[in-house]
């Protein structure tokens, strides 16, 4: 039997550089070897306020975006969670075993309410239960995510080794799976910060980004004063960051990127650095823009992906429903 796999990203705006050597990248690896099922969390993206118009949009990219980048709905099952409803009904239940406690020591948690200080809803509290629920609904044994996921898994096992301690078996108990270069992407103007995709700008490389503008945002991305391509093991500076970025998309050590620039300064390496992310980013831009013109084969996709997720969902749904003692 395979291993399942499951994972999700938010649809909160154009994919990045980070998304893809963080996650996407490791999915696009693991649907050749694993039952895989993935989705895009758009339940998950509404606890921070959406326009309604650029929030259909950014769900609609996200999945065409998946797709150029090689997700293939023939090795696994790929859909839009909110078409699946089986994902808020657990959420409910599954909020009414998480202690608010937990949830609010959540770093995310603390971070968004204090980057949204104006709207501290209640769903940005409970949004690790409903992660909980994606990840259960489906015997998940395997999780791949970045670095910064890595607590709302610990807390999906807790919720769910507490449920099996109180029902008797109804979850299977998942594992992180976090990669370990690309794991955590930095952002160009401040290494000490994430690359987020919430925050456009030319701290951030957007896997749509087109060549001249990556070349600019890489070689105008912050290093430090040192001029030696050198990997300085755990400090957070702009050039470990680039030795990254390099090193996970043309998948050689941080040996050999110091021996292959060895003679060179950071001039050189942040060009050889942004010819390897157009290199890989401009035939997915292609296939994007290909896929984006055929609305009908797009709706099939996640039409037909949704129904093959319910059936698994609901099964699970029915279980949890029994064992609760609702009738
Ligand atoms: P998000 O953009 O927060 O929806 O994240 C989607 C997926 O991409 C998650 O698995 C994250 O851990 C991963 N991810 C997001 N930003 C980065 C980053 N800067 N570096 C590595 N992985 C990331
Ligand atoms: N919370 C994840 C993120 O922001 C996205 C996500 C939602 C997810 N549901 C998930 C990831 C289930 C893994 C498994 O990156």
């Amino acid at each position: 039997m395979k291993k399942r796999i499951f994972s999700a990203i938010q649809p909160s705006g154009r994919l990045t550089l980070g998304n893809y050597l963080g996650s996407i990248k490791n999915w696009i690896k693991m649907q050749e070897d694993y039952d895989c099922i993935f989705s895009v969390a758009d339940l998950h993206t509404i606890t921070v306020r959406q326009n309604p118009e650029n929030f259909r949009k950014n769900i609609l990219e996200t999945y065409a975006l998946l797709l150029a980048c090689g997700l293939d709905t023939k090795k696994c099952i790929f859909f839009i969670q909110s078409h699946v409803r089986e994902h808020s009904e657990l959420a409910w239940i599954l909020e009414c075993f998480s202690p608010v406690g937990d949830l609010s020591r959540m770093t995310q948690y603390k971070d968004k309410s204090n980057r949204y200080s104006e709207n501290v809803n209640a769903g940005l509290l409970t949004y690790p239960s409903l992660m909980a629920g994606d990840i259960l609904l489906y015997d998940t044994d395997l999780v791949p995510v970045g670095k910064d996921q890595k607590q709302h898994i610990e807390f999906t096992r807790n919720l769910a080794i507490r449920m099996n301690g109180i029902y008797g078996e109804i979850f299977k108990i998942p594992d992180a799976f976090i990669p370990n270069v690309g794991a955590k992407i930095m952002s160009l103007k401040d290494p000490s910060k994430k690359m987020s995709k919430s925050v456009e700008s030319d701290a951030t490389i957007g896997i749509l980004d087109d060549e001249d503008i990556i070349l600019k945002k890489i070689k105008r991305c912050v290093t430090d004063s040192g001029s030696k391509v050198r990997f300085t093991q755990g400090s957070l500076t702009g050039i470990n960051n680039l030795m990254t970025i390099y090193s996970s998309i043309k998948n050689v050590s941080f040996d050999e990127i110091e021996k292959e620039f060895e003679n060179d300064g950071y001039g050189k390496f942040k060009e050889q650095t942004a010819k390897a992310i157009i290199e890989k980013f401009t035939p997915i831009r292609e296939k994007f823009s290909q896929i984006m013109k055929n609305k009908d084969y797009l709706l099939r996709e996640f039409e037909n992906n949704a129904k093959i997720a319910s059936e698994i969902a609901a099964r699970k749904v029915k279980l949890v429903r029994e064992k609760i003692g609702f009738i």
